[in-house]
């Protein structure tokens, strides 16, 4: 069985999938961390952002590796766990230069269908999931936010973390990524495809069992 999660940063997707996945017993996937690898390869390869052919170039080229457990995405650049170095401020900014390219979407959406094919059932999290990547997935799920709450988890989880960084930037950050992010889940959602779920005033448990309880819902429909 293959659910799809989108939705915009700081939703609580990714917490969200990691967490239903661990219930349902089946891997998770992690396909933002495929766009930030190539983003973090570029930054520390020099390679500029705003060359598309140079940036194409190496994402064809890179060595990189992903384990998908049912609690993580571990990502292997080179043979190099770069699973904390992705998250940092500096790729998520440089991410949406390298998740704009066209040869680098088609090129991920095809590794990622080879990921789902290898290990038949998942849950996958990301932006195009449930619109492009897995049409036919059983279960489509957008999560949505307001923007405020989305920053304000996302400034939580970076100063945790121990980056130094302003509310106001990571709202910042947010605003520009939803720009270009949304028009990937709209058609989902206006089409009435995906399950909307509203995260706002839910806490992450009440998240998780509102997911699991349509999971399970639609497993018996089958
Ligand atoms: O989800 P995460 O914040 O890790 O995603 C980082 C960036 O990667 C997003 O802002 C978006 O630009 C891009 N992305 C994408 N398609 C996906 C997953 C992520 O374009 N399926």
């Amino acid at each position: 069985m293959i659910v799809t999660i989108d939705g915009p940063a700081g939703s609580g997707k990714s917490t969200a999938a990691r967490k239903l996945a661990a219930r349902l017993e089946v891997a998770y996937l992690d396909t933002g961390a495929m766009y930030r690898a190539i983003a973090l390869a570029c930054l520390r390869r020099g390679v500029d952002l705003n060359d598309p052919r140079a940036v194409e170039a190496l994402a064809m080229g890179l060595d990189l590796d992903l384990d998908c457990g049912p609690t993580h995405t571990r990502v292997r650049v080179d043979g190099h766990d770069v699973s904390e170095a992705i998250r940092e401020m500096s790729v998520s900014e440089a991410t949406p230069s390298v998740a704009g390219l066209p040869a680098v979407r088609e090129y991920l959406v095809k590794r990622q269908r080879q990921i789902a094919a290898g290990l038949g059932s998942l849950v996958t999290e990301g932006r195009d999931q449930g619109s492009v990547v897995f049409p036919h997935a059983q279960v489509r799920i957008v999560l949505e936010a307001s923007l405020e709450k989305r920053a304000e988890r996302r400034y939580q989880e970076l100063a945790a973390d121990g980056q130094d960084v302003t509310l106001a930037q990571v709202r910042d950050n947010l605003r520009r990524r939803d720009r270009d992010d949304a028009r990937h889940w709209t058609p989902l959602v206006e089409s009435g495809a995906a399950t909307v779920v509203d995260t706002t005033e839910m806490t992450l448990a009440q998240v998780i069992d509102d997911l699991e309880r349509l999971v399970r819902a639609r497993r018996q429909e089958r």
